[in-house]
């Protein structure tokens, strides 16, 4: 199974409208984006709860750390640069956190609000080598933004 992106997105959307609750949003946006794709191990919110700091939101998958300082890791890289990390194999990542050793590629999308700020980032892990493409981060940035920027 592979992800229909403009679908997704209209089922989060009808899904997650007049909401405004961040935890409600993250649930939903996370188990919608979860079941989409087989490629999908573990896909969850690391959120910004201090200055340089990431702390757990919702997920699905197996266990994930419960804080990531923004040195540290793909999620950390994500929200001190603002950018997508796409990262291909993660051993050649350095710095990786392995919270399931299976994991081989992961995409990480900073998170915005309205305002511009960074509230979070939006982490999918594959067990896949170079599971994802850009087609995955602009599908992805898209439904972030609509519904956490809008
Ligand atoms: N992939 C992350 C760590 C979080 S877990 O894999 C759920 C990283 O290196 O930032």
């Amino acid at each position: 199974m592979t992800v229909d992106y403009a679908q997704l997105a209209k089922a989060i959307a009808a899904l997650t409208e007049g909401e405004t609750d961040e935890v409600a949003l993250m649930a939903t946006v996370t188990c919608e984006v979860h079941h989409s794709d087989d490629r999908f191990n573990w896909t969850g919110f690391y959120r910004v709860t201090e200055p340089d700091l990431l702390k757990i939101g919702p997920y699905q998958g197996g266990h994930g750390c419960l804080v990531i300082p923004f040195s540290r890791g793909v999620c950390g890289a994500a929200a001190r640069t603002q950018e997508v990390q796409l990262v291909a194999d993660v051993d050649a990542f350095p710095g990786h956190i392995a919270c399931a050793s299976s994991t081989r590629s992961e995409l990480v999308l900073p998170v915005f609000d309205a305002q511009g700020e960074v509230i979070a980032v939006f982490d999918i892990d594959s067990d896949l080598p170079d599971a994802f493409t850009q087609a995955d981060a602009d599908g992805l940035a898209s439904i972030l933004r609509d519904v956490f920027a809008r």
